[in-house]
């Protein structure tokens, strides 16, 4: 058994409380190897933010969850040297059983997702409980959900949203005693999170999708004041990054995300945390792309992932200043 607090890791508790007061998200990125976490850490220094440093199921196939839980605890000293000593949360992103919760609370982690949405509403409040219960011994924070994103959820492929439904989150929060609630109200995981059908053409011919369900977020906020909301799917698809992929061989199709006026608006809320993978897997893809068409002789890694790292940074600082507002909040 290790506790994160020897690792030098925080839980969520302090993050959001002063993320609420302050109206501003903390930034969730996925990461799954060594050049995504340098671009988180670097970014997070040089912005003085926290980040909550996200592990998915899918990362723990790839990458080996001991070695992603070691970078982690390599994540707060390599801040230090930076010269910023960054709030670093480490979250299981989608748990989907109280076994592999339990795995992560034992090895350090700080933070758990258990991701009961398409369950039975009673399962899912009986599911949520036992990870609180056990997390709670130890510190650990937990996220809950509350409804379906649309689009692949890890193994659950919802083929509509099945928006949260704002009177069963008093009752839920109450039942379980969870930290925070992950809520459905028009994101989707991917980069293609709307077809192009659903979306209608602005003065410039860019298609503009259709707006989050704010009045929905706004019940939620009547019925639990001030409790810590979380948003998945929240990449906003670049679409100059998307351009440079299909420029230099890619084929992502009616790629569209989630807008970034609307990002901000939600992250001055009650929404506390801010998921973003797909953009970092698009900005590497792209630099990634752009390097080997220009340089059709290279063979060393570190030639095209260290730009593809770098331009990750700068999606990162970005996100954290314009969008999230996490700025100085470290
Ligand atoms: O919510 C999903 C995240 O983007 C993680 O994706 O399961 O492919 O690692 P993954
Ligand atoms: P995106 O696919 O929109 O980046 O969402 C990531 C996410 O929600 C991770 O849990
Ligand atoms: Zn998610």
């Amino acid at each position: 058994m290790v506790s994160y607090k020897e690792l030098g890791l925080v839980n969520t508790k302090e993050l959001f409380a002063k993320a609420i007061e302050g109206k501003y998200a903390i930034p969730a990125f996925n990461f799954n190897n060594l050049e995504q976490m340098q671009a988180i850490v670097q970014a997070c220094v040089e912005t003085k933010s926290p980040v909550i440093l996200q592990v998915s199921a899918g990362a723990r196939k790839y990458a080996n969850q001991t070695l992603l839980r070691y970078m982690a605890q390599g994540a707060v000293e390599y801040a230090k040297e930076l010269g910023f000593n960054v709030p670093i949360v480490l979250h299981l992103d989608h748990g989907d059983s109280f076994e592999l919760c339990k795995s992560c609370i034992d090895f350090g982690f700080s933070s758990v997702m258990i991701d009961g949405s398409h369950l039975p509403y009673d399962e899912n409040v009986a599911l949520t409980k036992r990870v609180v219960e056990y997390a709670h011994l130890h510190d650990v924070s937990v996220e809950g959900e509350l409804g379906v994103l649309a689009g692949v959820e890890d193994e659950v492929v919802a083929e509509h949203h099945t928006y949260t439904r704002p009177e069963e989150v008093e009752d839920f929060v109450k039942k379980t005693g969870v930290d925070s609630l992950a809520i459905s109200i028009g994101t989707s995981h991917g980069a293609n999170k709307f077809r192009p059908e659903q979306c209608t053409l602005d003065a410039n011919g860019v298609l503009v999708p259709p707006p989050l369900r704010f009045d929905i977020l706004e019940e939620i906020e009547k019925r639990i004041p001030g409790f810590p909301i979380v948003l998945h799917g929240s990449s906003s698809v670049p679409q100059d990054q998307v351009a440079i992929i299909n420029k230099y061989g890619g084929n992502m199709k009616n790629a569209i995300g989630i807008p970034e006026d609307q990002l901000r608006k939600a992250a001055t809320s009650a929404v506390c945390k801010i998921n973003i993978d797909s953009d970092g897997r698009i900005a590497m893809t792209a630099t990634v792309r752009e390097v080997l068409a220009n340089n059709p002789m290279e063979f060393d890694p570190r030639k095209y992932l260290g730009p593809a790292r770098d331009n990750l940074k700068e999606l990162y600082k970005h996100k954290i200043i314009d969008v999230l507002g996490s700025v100085n909040r470290g």
